[in-house]
């Protein structure tokens, strides 16, 4: 077994008079696995899903699933035969001749079951297919382990809930766990969320749904615990005395092609800032935890998010690019934001005075998702360098990840004169032929596990939603205005300015050059 079965749950026996969708911390994690992939036809499904799937199956060398139990279900309202679900999913796997048979393998595993999402007859269907995969295995009590991925629109979760829990749940002789994934949007503002939090959690107990936001499964989001609280150098440097402020920067060199639609409806707050720099954000911000349990590590989170203040009109910068409109899909007035600076406070004791500069933009000149925390300058500058540039700890999550320190340094040679450096871990030098998993494989594989921490607790959502809901309400009834950008820009030269007010200090003539190998 793995060397992180530290953080699995325990093991017990099966117990008939047991309850089991209450208890995460007593259900089996062994027997038969079926991962019910919900619009299994979709986008999403296709592009994410099944491809995170076929990784996990297919690099298990650390055995973490026991390969011959699992069996994958495909449900949607098309109607296809297995053979063209798998068809379609192929082109999305691996296309390498090596790895033919793997893909073949994994494809077999998939069968396709279709159905609407609000009758019963699909889901009987369903819960007949898995029951006889169940009972094909030889499975025996306690044994059935069912996962239900909702690769679909929030609108229909409720209905899709339902039907689970109706009609895929009443196994006579089986027990075991059933689980929830969800994906975003969860909801459009407090009220909205709140909503689909209680139908939802009618249904199924908070350790049943996983919540999935996907920038939790990346590698150095994972790293940010580790870093903070296992080495000594950071923790007396991690607060208001040290640190001038803080950007956590989402950038995306493309628009929103082929999803416009979508888009123009949730705008980038809802769709990157409200949920992943956000949740990146409470990792950066929150205290140490008591331990690593899921509960520990989100009570924690939630405390960050409880502390943020009111957001001032006056520290948030909209953008939208010139064109966006002309996806036919957007309307013709649409004040829909594709970038939006946004400066969060924090009112406790280890940040009062520190912004945290939350920054997201579509079509902008690079493609590049980081945190940077930029730090005082030196009291009694007597080298005369503090022009040169902040001391500055940066995490790159991607693309290229990296964690450097940009430092100053004397400048080699005879002259006692100084110079902008780095200290520089970047991951492709350092850790080469080490295979950096995707952020869904990682989160799949948890849920799997019954691991919640990388998975957002309904309080934490609703702290989160709190934060930005009377911005984004002043947003839709367009008494915030959207600043034109130029495709390929930074962005309107209005959040340069904000930048600045908040007291961000540029370096210039200095920059980070990723090492190439
Ligand atoms: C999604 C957003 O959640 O994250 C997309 O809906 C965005 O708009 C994507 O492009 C970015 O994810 P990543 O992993 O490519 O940074």
């Amino acid at each position: 077994m793995a060397a992180s079965a530290e953080w699995h749950c325990e093991k017990r026996p099966f117990n008939k008079n047991e309850s089991f969708t209450r208890d995460n911390e007593n259900v089996p994690e062994t027997g038969c696995l079926s991962i019910v992939v919900l619009g299994a036809s979709g986008d999403l499904a296709k592009k994410k899903t099944f491809p995170a799937l076929y990784n996990l199956l297919s690099t298990d060398i650390q055995g973490f699933l026991q390969l011959n139990d699992v069996h994958i279900f495909g449900y949607s309202r098309t109607k296809l035969s297995d053979d063209e679900l798998r068809d379609r999913i192929r082109g999305y796997l691996p296309q390498a001749k090596e790895v033919k048979d793997d893909v073949s393998n994994f494809l077999q595993l998939i069968k396709y079951v279709s159905g609407s999402y609000d009758a019963r007859e699909g889901f009987q269907e369903l819960d007949k297919a898995i029951s006889e995969h169940e009972l094909s295995k030889n499975s025996t009590e306690g044994s059935s382990r069912r996962l239900f991925y909702l690769a679909l629109p929030p609108s229909v979760y409720p209905q899709v809930c339902k039907m689970i829990k109706s009609h895929c749940m009443n196994r006579s002789d089986l027990g075991g766990w059933t689980r929830i994934v969800v994906e975003k949007p969860f909801g459009k503002d407090l009220a909205s969320a709140e909503e689909l939090s209680s139908q939802i959690g009618e249904l199924f107990d908070e350790p049943q749904i996983y919540r999935i936001d996907h920038y939790l499964g990346k590698e150095l989001v994972q790293n940010l615990l580790v870093l903070r609280f296992a080495n000594r150098f950071f923790l007396p440097l991690w607060n208001r005395d040290n640190i001038a402020n803080i950007q956590i920067v989402f950038r995306e060199d493309f628009g929103t092609e082929g999803r416009g639609g979508y888009f123009d409806q949730y705008g980038i707050i809802r769709d990157i800032i409200q949920n992943h720099l956000l949740q990146v954000l409470c990792l950066v911000a929150m205290e140490k935890p008591v331990s690593m349990k899921p509960e520990h590590v989100r009570d924690e989170k939630v405390k960050v998010l409880q502390s943020v203040v009111p957001i001032k009109d006056e520290e948030v910068v909209l953008g939208q690019y010139q064109g966006y409109k002309d996806d036919p899909t957007v309307p013709d007035n649409s004040n829909t934001p594709t970038f939006a600076t946004v400066i969060l406070r924090i009112h406790n004791e280890r940040w009062e005075g520190v912004p945290f500069i939350l920054k997201a933009g579509k079509a902008l000149n690079s493609r590049k998702a980081e945190i940077r925390v930029q730090f005082k300058d030196v009291p009694g500058d007597i080298f005369k360098c503090q022009k040169q540039g902040r001391n500055e700890f940066v995490i790159r999550l991607q693309p290229s990840e990296a964690i450097y320190m940009k430092l100053t340094v004397k400048q080699p040679g005879l002259e006692m004169s100084t110079v902008q450096s780095e200290l520089d871990l970047s991951y492709r030098q350092r850790y080469q032929g080490v295979v950096i998993p995707e952020a869904y494989e990682r989160l799949i594989l948890d849920t799997i596990k019954g691991d919640q921490q990388h998975f957002v607790r309904r309080d934490e959502l609703k702290a989160a939603w709190e934060i930005f809901t009377p911005l984004l309400h002043s947003i839709d009834k367009g008494e915030f205005k959207s600043l034109p950008y130029k495709p390929g820009s930074r962005g309107p030269a209005q959040a340069d300015q904000l930048l600045e007010r908040a007291g961000y200090v540029q370096t210039h003539g200095y920059i980070w050059i990723p090492p190439t190998l």
